[in-house]
């Protein structure tokens, strides 16, 4: 297909009189556009094209549309199509294909006066075609370089079929598992989840600098939701948010500044308000926190439809009314609403909106037009030879594999019924809903996932255990229960009943180890699919409750996009392994793990609660003026009197087939100075048999603050390797800046006083307990 090369906006970028120097001058209190890459040449570029553009077209530029607006060729006579002939759709998203998205530019090209290249984007969250874990699960693995990894295979994969823009990573602090989309992110922890941030915006862009937005392979990153949207008001989805100042800036901002921080491009709005404001027209959050004091220079995006919900917040009268407010906010790009299209020309003319500020958001998104080459060559991405060689190509289905091994997590091996050794003569009854199930195991969000090319944990097994002494026999026993959306409940025809265990309950007497795979269907988690029951849906438990009556041992592999309630399983199964949807590889990557032949070393990221009664649960809370005293259990303490206060599984745990031991805590000084460091250290020895890996965990207690501080905080971890019988001792620098927090004042500081800090194996571990002050 003929390259149409748009050279004429480029010449006449560098011949035009070179307009305010990328700064849109300001008058008063006129916006002004502080371009991301701060280079005068792209400044220069951007005005001149921008100088050329009638107000139709800058917001035709801001607008965004999902899908497809031509189907053979020719624009399709839809909306979306409609506004393309007038050349005033900027962006488009989530559809693929170099091929396809080659013949959407052409049709934009042709409509465009301009010529300028449309922005394709997609919601890339992990992997495209080669399907890695779920991003809750790739945290598991605390492996900060292999999720850069997958990130930028993802990457490869997505701009070989002609995607430019993620809308990925999703970074939002989640505590309450029966939120669905706690699946997309990388849990509860502030720390921990800005290094993931930093690791998935470095994997997507694959830049150290704005320049390297030239390689073919590089795109833009979204942090998204801003912000919140993870603390939605008893996990239900869209939900508003109310939250303290100071909870927001200890532990919901922090992911998105280290996204800042790492280059990332864009910002997504979240859904939902945050303290009575919707955060699509939050002045607060854009323009005050985002721009003025992170500094900001790439481009907001809404989420879907959010400008249109203001109305249904009560926050604006209209969607014109909403459109004001989302301009104003320092909003760029309308998805879907179609407010900025329909109203903002209205709303310049009658004096409400300045076109200085749309000449603001139209700079923005010039400049990533420009930053990725697309005027240069609008077809960069869609090289449909380079597709077919990239996409899903053995390497990356290795990575796959591993990345998939590395974020299994292993919750229970009581007398060690785990590995199942390949030489062991022993009949295994397979049993569960998950065992052949394929459809589930990539998870929510695989976009372009193909769900029929996963491996299935039967086709992992066989393929593992072929020539080796266990062997395997079947019965499925149960199915999973499918929900009916428009009842909200299990579907009447789809009801799992209990015909099915007879058979297994027949097959695991007739076995020496029952292998049971269960958990929940897809689209159990993701967007829209909140619980608030968060046990084994259906009957499995039932199931389960049968097959313990056996006597025999059981290993209980989990397939699920959120922690689940396992108060009865941890104390009812030999083995849990916690597979979450592990993606394309799923099969191969969980019999590596059960086999022994890759040693599990994931731990959790988000704390598994005994019952949603303790939702919102987390490792890192205050203490109250009543802590629970577990020798004075009756006291009137802080506690509840149905259930113990502490989880099933904390933050921070995992199991291993070998063991670890922790001694020689130390401390190189039982003082701090400002402004020095100091170190404190464990040796960890594996003690087991096996070769393995350990996340050594530093946790830290500020003792007396001028606000109270939690009991404890993640602040540095290491992944070690020990073969068996190895020490190795382990590191880590506390200086002042480890210690701050935002004081009575809001201002971050390190207060001085007493700290203790744990190296442990969890967050719950506390046998390497060191203190110290910080001193004037
Ligand atoms: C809505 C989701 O909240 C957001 O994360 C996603 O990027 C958009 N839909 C586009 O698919």
């Amino acid at each position: 297909m003929r390259k149409i090369k748009l050279s004429i906006v480029v010449i006449l970028g560098l011949v035009l009189p070179l307009v305010s120097c990328g700064n849109i001058e300001s008058t008063g209190n006129a916006p002004q556009w502080k371009s991301y890459s701060g280079d005068p040449v792209i400044e220069r570029k951007v005005d001149s094209v921008l100088n050329l553009m009638t107000l139709e077209e800058k917001i035709g530029q801001m607008n965004q549309y999902s899908g497809n607006f031509a189907v053979t060729g020719e624009v399709a006579e839809t909306k979306a199509g409609e506004y393309l002939k007038k050349g005033m759709i900027g962006s488009t998203f989530n559809t693929f294909g170099a091929d396809h998205i080659r013949m959407l530019q052409e049709q934009n090209l042709k409509y465009s006066r301009l010529k300028i290249p449309m922005l394709f984007a997609a919601d890339v969250i992990h992997g495209l075609e080669t399907t890695f874990p779920i991003p809750l699960a790739e945290a598991c693995s605390w492996d900060l370089e292999l999720m850069e990894q997958s990130a930028r295979i993802a990457a490869e994969e997505a701009t070989a079929s002609g995607i430019a823009w993620n809308f990925a990573p999703m970074i939002d602090i989640a505590r309450d598992p029966r939120w669905g989309r706690v699946m997309e992110g990388a849990g509860e922890d502030p720390y921990l989840g800005s290094l993931v941030a930093r690791a998935r915006v470095k994997g997507f862009q694959g830049i150290e600098t704005y320049k390297d937005f030239s390689k073919i392979n590089t795109m833009m990153a979204t942090s998204k939701h801003f912000v919140g949207y993870g603390a939605a008001q008893a996990g239900r989805d869209y939900h508003s948010v109310d939250m303290s100042v100071r909870t927001l800036h200890e532990t919901y901002l922090p992911p998105f500044k280290a996204a800042v921080d790492e280059g990332v491009t864009s910002f997504m709005t979240a859904f939902n308000d945050l303290n009575g404001v919707p955060c699509t027209g939050n002045k607060y959050l854009f323009k005050e926190i985002l721009r003025d004091q992170w500094g900001f220079g790439g481009m907001v995006v809404t989420d879907y439809t959010a400008i249109q919900e203001m109305v249904a917040h009560g926050f604006a009268r209209d969607i014109k009314h909403a459109t004001e407010l989302a301009i104003d906010a320092g909003i760029d790009m309308d998805m879907i609403s179609e407010g900025f299209v329909t109203c903002l020309k209205e709303l310049v003319e009658e004096g409400k909106v300045s076109e200085k500020q749309i000449d603001v958001a139209v700079s923005r998104i010039l400049e990533m037009k420009f930053l990725l080459g697309l005027f240069d060559d609008p077809f960069k991405y869609c090289d449909a030879e380079r597709q077919k060689k990239t996409v899903m190509n053995p390497e990356y289905l290795k990575a796959a594999r591993e990345v998939a091994q590395r974020s299994i997590v292993l919750l229970e091996n009581k007398n060690n019924v785990l590995p199942l050794e390949k030489d062991e003569p022993k009949r295994v009854a397979l049993i569960g809903p998950f065992v052949k199930e394929r459809e589930s195991l990539n998870g929510e969000w695989a976009i372009k996932g193909d769900r029929s090319k996963s491996v299935t944990l039967m086709e992992g097994l066989q393929e593992k255990y072929r020539d080796s002494q266990v062997k395997f026999s079947y019965a499925q026993g149960t199915s999973l229960p499918v929900i009916d959306r428009t009842t909200q409940k299990v579907s009447t025809t789809t009801v799992p009943d209990r015909s099915g265990f007879p058979e297994a309950i027949n097959l695991a007497r007739n076995s020496d180890v029952i292998l049971v795979a269960m958990g929940e269907k897809y689209h159990w988690s993701g967007e829209a699919a909140s619980r608030t029951d968060i046990t084994l849906p259906g009957n499995q438990r039932e199931l389960l409750k049968e097959l313990k009556k056996t006597g025999k041992p059981i290993i209980l592999v989990l397939f699920n996009g959120r922690p689940l309630d396992l108060s009865w399983e941890a104390e009812n199964m030999d083995a849990i392994v916690e597979a979450w949807y592990p993606g394309t590889m799923a099969g191969h990557a969980v019999a590596d793990v059960l086999s022994g032949d890759y040693n599990p070393s994931a731990k959790l990221v988000m704390t598994f609660p005994r019952n949603v009664g303790q939702i919102p649960i987390f490792y890192n809370v205050k203490n109250t003026g009543r802590p629970f005293d577990e020798n004075n259990p009756a006291d009137y303490r802080s506690s509840y009197i149905d259930s113990p206060n502490s989880p099933v599984y904390p933050f921070g745990y995992g199991l291993s087939y070998t063991s670890f031991e922790y001694t020689n805590a130390m401390i190189s000084s039982k003082k701090l100075e400002r402004g020095g460091d100091l170190t404190v250290s464990v040796d960890v020895t594996n003690t087991g048999n096996m070769d393995g890996e350990e996340v050594v965990q530093l946790y830290i207690h500020d003792k007396v603050g001028s606000v109270v501080r939690p009991v404890k905080e993640l602040k540095g971890f290491k992944k070690i390797h020990l073969k068996k019988g190895e020490t190795k001792a382990v590191e880590f620098t506390i200086d002042e800046e480890m210690l701050k927090m935002y004081n009575i004042d809001m201002e971050w500081v390190a207060e001085p006083g007493e700290f203790e800090a744990w190296i442990g194996a969890s967050s719950a571990d506390e046998s390497n307990h060191l203190e110290f002050s910080l001193v004037e």
